[in-house]
């Protein structure tokens, strides 16, 4: 079982970071290989919203010109998928937002690939907003029947400079048992993947009369 953990920080080992190695050394210790894409100093366009990953049904977003394409068959493979962002401005960080628009409207749009995969979620904040960014990561697992693991608080550690959220052991122990959970999760599904309820088709309605 694989999970990959996907760090929307452009600092590589920043706060958002510490919390993501935290996670993934109890995922390890359980016996869940994982793997890390940095994504966040790099440069992702936001949806367009062509809807040509619908129409042409190839797995793909239209635009070319970025690592989506080169990381979203990586996504899709996975166990699990952790989302780890910091704070800003009260939300996560722009490239995480194009990065995750257009990863979860591909899988969506080509048959939900991201369904009954584990999801989990946390953010690293200096001091405000991580509630908000906290439920716009998980508004992605969601939305896309993903199972969602919880921790002992919401998953937000708190730091400004690199290293500070390491010291944070109430926040750093939520990120360890959501990651508990989460492996927990994982063996379960896995033991119950036979008997998960099949899908179906979504009833679309737009509010118009
Ligand atoms: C553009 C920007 C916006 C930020 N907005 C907030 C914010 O709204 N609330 C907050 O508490 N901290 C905010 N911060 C601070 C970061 O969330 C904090 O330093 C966090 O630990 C950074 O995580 P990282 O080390 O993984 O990059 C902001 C930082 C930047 C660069």
């Amino acid at each position: 079982m694989k999970v990959v953990a996907i760090n929307g920080s452009s600092r590589k080992n920043g706060n958002t970071a510490s919390a993501l190695d935290a996670a993934s050394a109890v995922l390890e210790e359980e016996g869940i290989r994982t793997a890390r894409i940095e994504i966040g100093s790099l440069a992702f366009h936001g949806c367009i919203g062509c809807g040509t990953c619908r129409s042409k049904q190839n797995r793909r977003c239209r635009l070319d010109g970025d690592e989506l394409n080169s990381n979203l068959e990586t996504l899709f493979a996975a166990d699990g998928i952790l989302l780890g962002s910091p704070v800003y401005y009260a939300g996560i960080n722009g490239a995480l937002k194009s990065f995750l628009d257009r990863a979860f409207f591909v899988a969506g749009a080509n048959g939900g690939l991201f369904r009954h995969k584990v999801g989990a979620a946390l953010v690293a904040v200096r001091r405000g907003g991580a509630a908000t960014a906290l439920d716009q990561l998980n508004k992605y697992l969601g939305i896309c029947e993903m199972f969602i693991p919880t921790g002992n608080y919401w998953s937000m550690v708190y730091g400004q400079a690199p290293g500070e959220a390491a010291r944070d052991d109430e926040g750093m122990q939520c990120v360890r048992v959501l990651a508990a959970n989460m492996a927990w999760l994982l063996k379960s599904v896995a033991a119950g993947r036979g008997s998960l309820p099949p899908p179906q088709t979504k009833a679309m309605m737009n509010f118009i009369r």
